[in-house]
């Protein structure tokens, strides 16, 4: 679904972000995207909505460049940011979450129901002409949730979706991740925090310096993470079943 070869970027003030990436990503994946802060996790999902372009190497979503058909990419990738105030565009949590599909210029109705859909997963609809400068930190997050379930994009992105959430603010964004892979989405998500996701994700991918520097099964992975300054995440096994965020 996501190819991505050779992938080098600086930003303008000279700071070389990305060294030399290379990496696939299957259709109906979870990947977790993990490194310390700096590493370059954020560069790098944002070359994959097309919102960075790379200096040198090249992204493919679905078979399109993402330089060369911008407007297919983004069609393609939905993503939820770090920081909840950035995305938001509406005047309410109903236009902000209507801002996306209209641009798909569906037919009233459609955006009605998918609006709504999207609201009622993420239990907004009571708050739904609520100004969105008047909501909760994690309510936002909520809003930014809402605004790429309305999108029904096959990918899915979250960069850090567990920062500054409360213990029932995790797993209620988990249970969000989770459900959207059981529809069959493919997802990415950032995070120095591996932890949260280890029992779930099909490969965690490490960052370092710009750099990958792993990529695999968690167990191939997880005796690696260390070297590359990112905590080992607790866990343990009951028979198969790796007991750990949503699975204990
Ligand atoms: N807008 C920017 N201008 C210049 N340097 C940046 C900018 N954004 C990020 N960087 C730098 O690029 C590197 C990677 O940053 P980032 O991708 O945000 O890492 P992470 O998300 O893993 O914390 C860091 O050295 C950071 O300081
Ligand atoms: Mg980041």
């Amino acid at each position: 679904m996501i190819s991505i070869r050779d992938l080098h970027y600086s930003y303008p003030d000279g700071t070389l972000a990305l060294r030399g990436v290379t990496l696939d990503v299957a259709a109906g994946e979870f990947l977790a995207v993990c490194g310390p802060n700096g590493s370059g996790k954020t560069t790098l999902i944002r070359h994959m909505n097309g919102l960075l372009t790379p200096r040198t190497g090249s992204v493919v979503v679905d078979g399109y460049d993402t330089v060369q058909a911008p407007q297919e990419v983004i069609r393609r990738v939905g993503m939820v940011f770090q920081d909840a105030d950035s995305q938001i565009l509406g005047e309410t949590v109903w236009e902000d979450v209507a801002f996306g599909p209209r641009n798909l210029r569906l037919n009233r109705d459609v955006l009605e129901e998918r609006v709504a859909s999207a609201l009622k997963a993420v239990n907004l609809t009571d708050l739904a002409q609520k100004p969105c400068h008047l909501l909760s930190g994690g309510e936002k997050r909520r809003v930014a949730i809402a605004g790429v379930l309305a999108m029904r994009s096959p990918v899915i992105i979250f960069d850090e979706p567990f920062a500054n959430l409360d213990y029932p603010g995790v797993r209620e964004v988990l249970q969000h991740l989770l459900r959207l892979r059981e529809q069959g989405h493919t997802l990415i998500v950032t995070t120095h925090d591996v932890e949260k996701v280890v029992a779930h994700v099909d490969r965690l991918a490490v960052l370092f310096n710009g750099e990958l520097r792993a990529v695999g099964h968690p167990e191939e992975v997880i005796p690696h993470l260390r070297a590359f300054e990112v905590r080992p995440p607790c866990f343990t096994y009951f028979g198969e079943r790796m007991l750990s965020w949503l699975t204990d």
